[in-house]
């Protein structure tokens, strides 16, 4: 991608990644971008850098526009090497002594990942930096992604460089939201829910934070994706929302089957939620990508999680599913568990457990079958549905 101007005297120099298809476990079926900006004033400064593969391509970018030694300071808004992976040449390329702005997590992060020593400047939270007409404050925002995560706002064009933060993995030649439209909100759904959904309490404290220091947004420019420039507050309302995992009136109903037991019982389940009225679907674990399922997961008020008993244990799938979806600590949910067994039975309890470990609220001891579900099991299973759904509609 070609460096593109996005307002006077500022361009984004960044890069798409259009082949990436996995990122760090999470399936990135639209590619991604790394994004990095350029601000020119009577200062120069850069923020963020690229993957380090494509560290040519972003510096034949910023020389398109400017001499790269005529950059004075290098922002480093996040250490995690889709941002950082290039300082070692950028830092050639402008200058090796030029002063590297960090947060001071971030100064500790880029030493345990480069020998180099650079000239750091690690910044107080609410520091600002004077590039002549054009002001940097840099704002503290931990674990959104990383403990070293800041933001950087240009106080007089009110944009927001937000790192991580209201991105989305998708590669394309749109540089603002307004050119995609209404189809990039699931991308940024799927990367909220997969990458920050376990810091959504840090999140509603950062948008009351942002509230409190009265920062208006022309723009919020992240580092993955399109930037928010056509009413750039429906993302932060988005993220308001998705924080607070109140729930839809749905159920998520995630399985796998090894002889099409338990997956005769998902379908029974999940159709008896829906004839109540609460959207509901199955969906088998191995022909989804448990990304996929934890960002239908989200908005749901309820996720059941089906698995056979294999060797006295879990279905290996369900057990990386419900490891991934601990990881990212889902709140508010109801959550139940069924599966059908050969002469065992322990994945209903094993699941359970994990439940419990999640904190989920667990509607029922869950639902157990023996071999191939019989008339009376398929009635259990609708009953089981119900239950659900109840629970759901409450
Ligand atoms: Fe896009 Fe946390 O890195």
């Amino acid at each position: 991608m070609r460096p593109t101007k996005i307002a006077e005297g500022i361009y984004s120099v960044g890069v798409i990644d259009w082949n990436i298809r996995d990122f760090h476990g999470y399936s990135t079926d639209r590619g991604s971008s790394y994004n990095a900006f350029l601000i020119i004033d009577e200062k120069i400064a850069l923020i963020d850098t690229v993957k380090k593969e494509f560290a040519d391509q972003l510096i034949k970018n910023i020389c398109d526009i400017i001499d790269p030694k005529k950059i004075d300071y290098l922002i480093s808004n996040h250490t995690e090497m889709d941002h950082s992976g290039s300082l070692p040449p950028v830092m050639r390329a402008i200058g090796e002594n030029k002063p590297l702005y960090c947060s001071k997590m971030g100064l500790k992060n880029i030493q345990r990942h480069f020998p180099q020593k650079w000239n750091f400047h690690a910044v107080e939270n609410g520091e600002e930096l004077c590039l002549g007409n054009k002001t940097l404050q840099f704002i503290e925002t931990k674990m959104l992604h990383w403990p070293d995560s800041m933001f950087s706002y240009l106080k007089e064009d009110k944009i927001l460089f937000s790192s991580d933060a209201f991105g989305q993995h998708y590669a394309g030649y749109e540089i603002f939201n307004d050119q995609v439209g209404e189809a990039i909100m699931p991308h940024a759904k799927k990367y909220f829910a997969n990458i920050l959904l376990l810091y959504a309490p840090r999140i509603l404290k950062l948008v009351d934070q942002i509230a409190e220091l009265g920062l208006k947004f022309e723009m919020i420019c992240p580092d993955h994706g399109v930037l928010w420039r056509n009413n750039p507050s429906e993302i932060i309302d988005a993220y308001v929302k998705w924080s607070r995992q109140e729930g839809e009136k749905k159920a998520v109903v995630v399985y796998d089957t090894m002889w099409h037991s338990t997956e005769t019982m998902a379908e029974a389940i999940s159709s008896s939620i829906a004839e109540e009225g609460v959207a509901a679907c199955p969906i088998n674990i191995r022909n989804s990508h448990r990304s996929d399922i934890v960002t239908a997961v989200l908005d749901a008020k309820a996720v059941i999680v089906g698995s056979p008993t294999l060797n006295n244990g879990l279905f290996p799938t369900v057990s990386d599913f419900l490891t991934y979806m601990k990881g990212l600590k889902p709140q508010n949910k109801i959550a139940a568990a069924f599966g059908s067994y050969g002469w065992s039975g322990e994945a209903v309890d094993l699941i359970n457990k994990e439940f419990e470990s999640m904190k989920l609220e667990i509607l029922d001891p869950g639902l157990k079958i023996q071999y191939v579900p019989d008339n009376e099991a398929m009635d259990a299973c609708f009953q089981f549905g119900k239950k659900i759904a109840k629970a759901v509609s409450r």
